[in-house]
């Protein structure tokens, strides 16, 4: 193998730069030719890359997002889509390929690993959603992110007595909204994996004002509902006056945490040495602080990454 190519897609993360930085330094340093593809798969359909080098990597590796650029690309999930991408792949001579993404995009390299073509996934997501790793790229720096803004809004809800609804994103998944609850020391995490009662969850708030606390902090992840609507149908009966905050895409962005940062240049390297030794089809991830490769096939029908452990350690903890 003599060159291969590299690609960020989906929703980006922080710690994207770090990995790809990896990635190339790896790959120079075995002598391999490294090519960027721009805005994930929709670059590599239409052989949108350049050549990366050790210069172009330097000055990368405390930036948030990808220096690559990203997408999501509906044409690169049919079967033409994946075929043109193949084909683009042949004609530049690119003999395997890096994909840094979320589950989109690791069934979009699993599509064309069946078609033969060598690849490696990178699991990417603030969600932490994606199977066979302990952490995906990109959750410790969003966590942050949101404890951070968390503590800020705490100080101002204290000081006017009132509740917060923070909804942190997450899609279907509840562990953002779980972990920074326990690590914000927050009233209540409503997540998708766990029933609650609105009508309980009131009459605590309310025993909570009547004891003269003067503020309530709710997470409410994105895939439970909206953050206005839980609002509205609590804020009559809890005492406190409500707002809601909602954090968005300030959470995937920043500069990337310790964490995030050795995390990707962990997966960049490994990812790379899979590819040069023959290995392929394959996902790298981080288990009891080893870096393993899962094939991408168990990855993509594996179940979603279980949160049971955060779950209980959230209810222990009265959230
Ligand atoms: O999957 C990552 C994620 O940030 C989700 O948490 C969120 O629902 C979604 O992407 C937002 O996507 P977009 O950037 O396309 O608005």
């Amino acid at each position: 193998m003599k060159k291969i190519g590299i690609l960020s897609s989906g929703g980006d993360c922080s710690g994207m730069n770090a990995t790809i930085r990896s990635a190339v330094r790896t790959a120079l340093r075995m002598n391999m030719e490294i090519v960027g593809f721009r805005k994930g798969y929709l670059g590599l359909m239409k052989g949108d890359c350049f050549t990366l080098d050790s210069k172009v990597v330097s000055g990368i590796l405390h930036r948030g997002g990808t220096f690559l650029q990203s997408a999501r690309s509906p044409e690169f999930r049919t079967p033409e889509g994946q075929q043109k991408a193949l084909a683009m792949l042949k004609e530049l001579g690119v003999e395997g390929l890096v994909v840094l993404g979320g589950d989109g995009s690791l069934s979009g390299a699993l599509a064309l690993h069946r078609l033969g073509f060598p690849v490696i996934g990178i699991p990417c997501s603030i969600d932490n959603d994606i199977p066979f790793t302990d952490m995906a790229l990109g959750v410790d720096t969003a966590l942050n992110n949101i404890i951070y803004a968390v503590d800020c809004i705490k100080d101002t809800a204290s000081s006017h007595a009132r509740a917060f609804v923070i909804e942190v994103m997450g899609r279907n998944s509840g562990y953002l909204a779980s972990v920074s609850a326990i690590a914000t020391g927050a009233e209540f995490a409503l997540v998708p994996e766990r029933e609650f009662d609105l009508a309980e969850i009131c009459q605590q708030l309310r025993a909570r004002y009547e004891e003269g606390r003067d503020n309530a902090i709710i997470i409410l992840a994105e895939g439970v509902g909206n953050g206005q609507t839980i609002a509205d149908s609590i804020k009559d009966a809890i005492g406190f006056e409500t707002r809601v905050t909602v954090l968005g895409h300030y959470q995937r962005g920043g500069a990337p945490t310790v964490f995030d940062r050795l995390l990707g240049s962990r997966f960049g390297k490994k990812a790379v040495e899979l590819l040069i030794s023959g290995q392929q089809g394959l996902m790298v991830g981080l288990s009891c602080n080893a870096i393993l490769a899962t094939p991408l096939a168990d990855v993509i029908k594996g179940e979603k990454r279980p949160q049971d452990e955060v779950l209980r350690l959230a209810e222990v903890l009265g959230i």
